[in-house]
């Protein structure tokens, strides 16, 4: 039996590697599954995928459908168009979905019209923001989903809630997290360390993406000045997406201890969280990494998908007005952050329950082999 595994973008890459590699172990030892790793090529340069590939050992994609950018209409018809052709030339048992990029919701669609039953992992989760091309992407995909594979009882109960019945609802954990406690030993300094003055607990890292946050200089040079004051001159990182270095490119003065640094490899980027003072950011995978590593994180948005790293975790909403932020960082600098918890089945074994369901699911459909 044939699974599609679908990777289009990024935060897609780290979150089908234990997928992949729990796959693999399984076909090893005899089990029935096969699989086939598509990657949309949404994201295309190295720095945004190639490297995480490398790093992550993630094998090379069986087919590349180089989509490369384009609107969000003109991506998902892209995607569609050419992950219809692959089905036509084989058609798989499954199609894998992760996350709530372009490339998962696309291909959840081409699949569902062939008839090709969808699992969808990190299923569930809404922030309620439909200004949100990921919050389309979650609601359009889980409608159309058959098996959903949650990381949190927040996503259970919104997936209740919008009349899924429980059978198809599989809490397994967390797939990213999967990733970063399989790695956590192997992370490794930037080389521009140095030549930042970066000291262990005496830095800050910060990301910025999201259209709302980058798409206009004013509204980026704003949250940067009160970024870099707030950080009171200590150095603050920021690898900045593609995405972002078109408008920065329009602002006029940077603060002095705000470095920019090119998108990093997952090891380097988790190294600098890992030893930070705390990480600004508008990402919401980087919440979850946060949590688990214990590092204070502020968000720069009003809403959450993932409310568990707010209530359990280290993560707290800052909003997007610049003037929050100061106040906020100096309850980091006062050590008055909350030290936060790990959420249920974060525990590095969610791609092994997600096989597990997979293939029996599929042997029942097969005829219960
Ligand atoms: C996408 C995801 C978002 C995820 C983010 C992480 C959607 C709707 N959004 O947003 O959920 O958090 O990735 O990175 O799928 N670009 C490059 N090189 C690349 C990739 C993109 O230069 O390798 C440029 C594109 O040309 C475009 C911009 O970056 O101008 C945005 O890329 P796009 O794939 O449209 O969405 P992201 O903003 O990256």
């Amino acid at each position: 039996m044939l699974v599609d595994v679908i990777a289009g973008a990024r935060p897609n890459f780290m979150k089908i590697a234990p997928i992949i590699r729990a796959l693999s172990d399984r076909r090893a030892t005899g089990g029935r599954l096969r699989w086939r790793l598509i990657h949309t090529g949404q994201h295309y340069d190295p720095r945004m995928s190639g490297e995480f590939f490398d790093q992550l050992g993630i094998p090379a994609p069986d087919a590349n459908l180089e989509i490369g950018s384009g609107t969000q209409a003109e991506q998902t018809a892209g995607i569609m168009i050419g992950y219809e052709r692959l089905l036509f030339a084989e058609r798989s048992d499954c199609c894998l979905v992760v996350g709530d990029v372009t490339s998962t919701m696309a291909c959840a669609i081409s699949a569902q019209k062939l008839h090709v039953p969808v699992a969808h992992v990190e299923a569930g989760i809404r922030s309620g923001d439909w200004s949100m091309p990921e919050e389309i992407n979650r609601l359009a995909t889980d409608s159309i989903t058959n098996w959903f594979f949650t990381t949190s009882d927040y996503a259970n109960e919104n997936l209740r809630r919008a009349g899924v019945d429980s059978s198809r609802i599989f809490f397994v954990g967390n797939t990213m997290i999967d990733t970063l406690l399989a790695n956590l030993q192997r992370l490794k300094p930037p080389a521009f360390m140095d030549e930042l003055g970066l000291k262990s607990k005496s830095y800050f890292v910060t990301t910025l993406h999201r259209p709302a946050n980058v798409d206009c200089a004013d509204g980026v040079s704003e949250l940067l000045d009160a970024i870099g004051a707030g950080c009171r001159g200590l150095p603050v990182v920021f690898p900045v997406h593609p995405r972002t270095a078109k408008t920065i490119r329009n602002v006029s003065e940077l603060p002095a201890n705000v470095h920019l640094v090119e998108p990093q490899p997952y090891l380097e980027f988790n190294w600098l969280v890992k030893h930070a003072k705390a990480v600004i950011t508008d990402s919401g995978g980087i919440t979850e990494e946060a949590t688990v590593m214990g590092i204070p994180c502020l968000t720069l948005r009003n809403s959450t998908e993932r409310p568990e790293t707010v209530v359990l975790g280290t993560n707290e909403l800052v909003g997007t007005n610049p003037s929050k932020l100061g106040p906020a960082l100096d309850r980091v600098f006062a050590g008055k952050w909350k030290r936060g918890e790990i959420p249920p089945l974060w525990d590095g074994r969610a791609g092994e329950r997600i096989v597990d369901h997979l293939e029996r699911l599929l042997c029942d459909l097969d005829g219960g082999l």
